[in-house]
């Protein structure tokens, strides 16, 4: 394990707006402790330190987790002074020591919710005890369709109109967990992987920052596998459809 930036650093809802009344009742207390877990890009995790930076999340990103050395994620961190690991997988016999490595780090820096942002790897029993409903995923599908890793190529293959994300918390399955929020985009005859993945991103961007805040503002309560968000704004009535009549 390898500290990549020792400096100290800290770090955004509809649902995806800043709900001005719902801060104000957070007055002086502490922001929601985040650690933020990834393996490659991190555009998602950019994005939830831009909505930070912009006081439009009431929670410090107190350090990032790559199991990959050359995730541009870890960059992302430093270039924000927030303190970056990388923890590699290979290093460890197996899934439950590698998770306890990460949450040595995670434990701390007094993390209160753990984020996933691209992070590849399966979460393993051991996590899940340590952050009972308290670790989220972001899937570029809508769940329970596509799951696992290829969803936008699935998507295309299997001719889908409608596709989006979905935030969700973890659970032991590969992206099973009871879903907090998810988005539509629509898929046009023309697309490629990469142009639908890079519609799917841009509603990726809005609405994880958007449950974190939620998370934050204590907002979110599970009720078996149905996630009600408390005093949420539902989108209107209309219904989406693509092509259009
Ligand atoms: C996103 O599409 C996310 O839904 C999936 O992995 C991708 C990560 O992208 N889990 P980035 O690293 O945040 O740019």
């Amino acid at each position: 394990m390898k500290l990549r930036n020792a400096m100290p650093a800290v770090s955004a809802l509809n649902l995806f707006e800043p709900v001005a009344a719902d801060r104000s009742d957070l007055g002086g207390k502490a922001k929601v402790r985040v650690a933020v877990l990834v393996s490659g890009n991190g555009t998602n995790l950019q994005s939830i330190i831009d909505h930070s930076e912009a006081g439009k999340l009431d929670v410090a990103i107190v350090c990032v987790i790559s199991n990959r050395s050359d995730a541009y994620a870890l960059e992302r961190a430093e270039k924000h002074r927030i303190p970056a690991y990388h923890v590699n997988h290979r290093s460890f016999p197996d899934r439950e020591s590698f998770d306890a490595a990460v949450l040595d780090i995670v434990k701390k820096h007094e993390t209160e919710l753990i984020v996933l942002a691209g992070f590849n790897r399966i979460i393993s029993q051991v996590m899940l005890d340590a952050f009972p409903l308290a670790i989220l995923n972001i899937h570029p599908a809508l769940l329970p369709a596509f799951p696992g890793n290829h969803a936008q190529r699935e998507a295309l293959l299997h001719g889908v109109k409608i596709a989006g994300c979905t935030v969700h918390f973890v659970d032991s399955g590969t992206d099973t967990g009871p879903i907090i929020a998810q988005a539509a985009v629509p898929v046009f005859d023309a697309d490629t992987e990469e142009t639908l993945s890079r519609r799917i991103l841009i509603e990726e961007h809005r609405i994880y920052p958007g449950v974190i805040q939620l998370f934050a503002e204590g907002r979110i309560r599970v009720e078996g596998r149905k996630v009600l968000i408390i005093h949420g704004t539902e989108c209107s009535d209309d219904f989406l459809e693509n092509p259009r009549f």
